[in-house]
């Protein structure tokens, strides 16, 4: 029970006939939580089940702001509308990270030092050889991240953490390109500093060889940078809220950045975006029948969901998924592509829309639905697809972990549980079993 007024500032639980009161935080937006810090101790064991989280703060956080019924979506305040319309990537990676957008000599500056870090140690090569071709490349990221800190050990002690924040930044990137030019038997290509952080990555993509005259099309790089500031940060969910467990044993950033990733890679997060064009593609040669996977996303005992719908916040729609719906028609014209996909898509998400299972559980295309027609466009292949996602997502964890470290309510992360197995038992031993 809230205690009454428009703000109250505490609550009341009663479990039995104790009563508790314990403070009530409000956010900047307004939200409301239990501060529940006390419950265990004041109710003499008592503690929350919320299986999933769902009604679960785990931290307070300055980054990202989503209001899932009205579909806002803010990184440090300004709209993701404003950012994906008019700002670079890297500016929004500084943004989420450091706090506030910057001015032209910070941009300039953090710019350079992500071009002058963007090498990885040429050792690391090896390890790139040791994997089969037919790895993916999710696999092979978080490795490589974990193996880069035997390379760079973490400077985290110290205060603002940028020379790791960068190192980062600029090698994860040359780490997405090698681990797809090692999956099709490519030779790597170095960083060039001429290019930018979005042109340098599809230069390492897409140039065939070192002699090769690869040119970065501006309607591909544009597209690209639009889609990883969607991407950038998400606030607390599965992959970020990884990054924040195992960085709350202080565990340095590169694992846990690693553990993000390994997170990222499930279909019911990043590795949705794959698992939507394989859906799309396992209808087109079903003859197009949307109506039966729509069926078979109704029937729980097929197993099967819509991939690229519904979400846990949002329960309107989701603006990243407004924003792509849009760039997909535009990009697909800019570029001439046709992508008989994306009518697929089209239609399904019509269906599904008019359909009442999905209007009662307000399921609406995620970020996954259509991002990866687009990826699609720009050449990049499906299993690829969670990489740029980790790719656009890493600023986020990044920032999520740097604002754990530096919390004054700073835990490691430790939940309790509800136990249901056996009562104590006597031991058997193994001749009487
Ligand atoms: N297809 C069919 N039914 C669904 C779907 C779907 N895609 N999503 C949710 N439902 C049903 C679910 O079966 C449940 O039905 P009922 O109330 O009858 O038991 C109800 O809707 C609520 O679902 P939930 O599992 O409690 O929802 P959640 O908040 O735990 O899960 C989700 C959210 C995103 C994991 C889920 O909607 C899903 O599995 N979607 C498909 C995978 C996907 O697109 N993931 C990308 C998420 S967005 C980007 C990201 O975070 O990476």
């Amino acid at each position: 029970m809230l205690m009454s007024g428009e703000n109250p500032t505490t609550a009341k639980i009663i479990i039995g006939d104790k009563e508790i009161e314990l403070p009530v935080i409000i956010g900047s937006e307004g939200e409301m939580a239990i501060n529940i810090k006390k419950l265990r101790a004041l109710s003499g064991g008592v503690i929350t089940y919320d299986p999933g989280y769902a009604n679960t703060g785990s931290c307070k956080s300055a980054i990202t702001f989503i209001n899932g019924e009205e579909g806002i979506l803010r990184y440090r305040g300004y709209n993701i509308e404003d950012l994906a319309k008019n700002a670079s990537f890297t500016e929004v990676m500084y943004l989420i990270i450091f706090g506030e957008l910057p001015t032209k000599s910070q941009l300039d500056e953090f710019e350079n030092e992500l071009k002058e870090n963007a090498m990885i140690h040429e050792d690391m090569k090896k390890f790139f050889e040791g994997f089969p071709a037919t790895a993916h490349p999710m696999a092979v990221l978080s490795s490589m991240i974990t193996a880069l800190s035997t390379f760079h050990p973490p400077e985290n002690e110290h205060e603002d953490h940028r020379s790791d924040i960068i190192k980062l930044l600029a090698k994860v990137k040359t780490i997405a390109a090698y681990s797809y030019k090692k999956s099709i038997g490519q030779p790597y290509i170095y960083p060039d500093p001429k290019l930018g952080y979005v042109g340098d990555f599809l230069n390492m993509m897409f140039k065939k060889s070192p002699t090769d005259d690869y040119q970065v099309n501006p309607v591909v790089e544009k597209a690209l940078n639009q889609l990883l500031i969607l991407h950038a940060d998400h606030e607390q969910n599965c992959s970020a809220s990884t990054v924040r467990m195992v960085g709350s044993s202080k565990g340095n950033m590169y694992s846990a950045i690693a553990a993000g990733v390994s997170a990222l890679w499930g279909p019911l997060h990043g590795g949705a975006n794959q698992a939507v064009i394989e859906m799309l593609e396992a209808i087109q040669k079903d003859n197009g029948d949307i109506e039966k996977y729509v069926n078979m996303a109704k029937d729980k005992s097929s197993g099967f969901r819509l991939m690229g719908f519904g979400h846990r916040v949002y329960k309107n729609f989701d603006p990243r998924a407004r924003i792509l719906k849009k760039a997909a028609d535009e990009i697909l014209a800019e570029l001439g592509v046709e992508d008989p996909l994306l009518d697929i898509a089209k239609k399904l998400e019509e269906v599904a829309l008019n359909d009442e299972y999905f209007i009662e559980r307000k399921l609406y295309p995620n970020v996954d639905f259509y991002s990866g027609i687009i990826y699609r466009a720009l050449g990049i292949p499906k299993e690829m697809f969670t990489v740029m996602f980790a790719l656009g997502r890493l600023p986020g964890w990044i920032a999520q972990w740097k604002e754990m470290r530096a919390d004054p309510e700073f835990r490691i992360h430790r939940p309790r549980q509800i136990y249901i197995g056996h009562t104590e038992r006597k031991f058997v031993p193994l001749q009487e079993r």
